[in-house]
């Protein structure tokens, strides 16, 4: 009788023993998904290195910095700064290419210069923020009127 009981036990206990081992195979096999998801997740969310821009932020800072010498509509002042809306130059610059240069602005000796005024650095607000000059770019773009 005791030995049926021990032997008894020793079923259980093996069963009990091989459902566990079961249950840990599952629950090992579950966690791989996850950590192959967060390293394609990773670069996803690293790679846009280029900031996005929004336009109407960018359109509210444009009235302060920008709209002395480029107008309310970016439609230029004339002998202070350009048109922005039909300037061909905008149009084929890439966003990067225009961030760069709102924050050098353009000398009056460069040759690049075709009015003989300077475009001051950040419209001459060197504490701009990278991402306030993507959202000036953003708003440049949305006013820009294609030929
Ligand atoms: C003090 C006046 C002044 C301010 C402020 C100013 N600009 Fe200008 N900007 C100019 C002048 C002058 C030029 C033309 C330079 C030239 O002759 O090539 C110019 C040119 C540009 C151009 C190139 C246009 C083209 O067709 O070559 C862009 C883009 C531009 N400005 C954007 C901005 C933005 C954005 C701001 C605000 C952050 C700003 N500017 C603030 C005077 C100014």
């Amino acid at each position: 009788m005791f030995k049926r009981v021990v032997l008894f036990t020793l079923v259980i206990l093996s069963l009990t023993l091989l459902a566990a081992c079961g249950g840990d195979e599952k629950k090992e096999e579950a966690p791989p998904p996850q950590q192959q998801e967060q390293p394609t997740a990773a670069p996803q969310a690293a790679a846009p290195a280029a900031i996005v821009g929004d336009a109407a932020n960018g359109g509210k800072i444009f009235s302060t910095a920008c709209v002395a010498c480029h107008g309310p509509e970016g439609k230029g002042v004339q002998g202070l700064g350009k048109d922005l809306t039909t300037s061909e130059w905008v149009a084929q610059q890439t966003d990067e290419q225009l961030i760069e240069f709102i924050k050098k602005g353009r000398d009056a000796g460069d040759p690049l210069n075709t009015t003989g005024v300077a475009m001051p650095p950040k419209g001459g607000n060197p504490a701009m923020s990278d991402q306030e000059v993507a959202d000036i770019v953003a708003f440049v773009r949305s006013i820009h009127q294609q030929p």
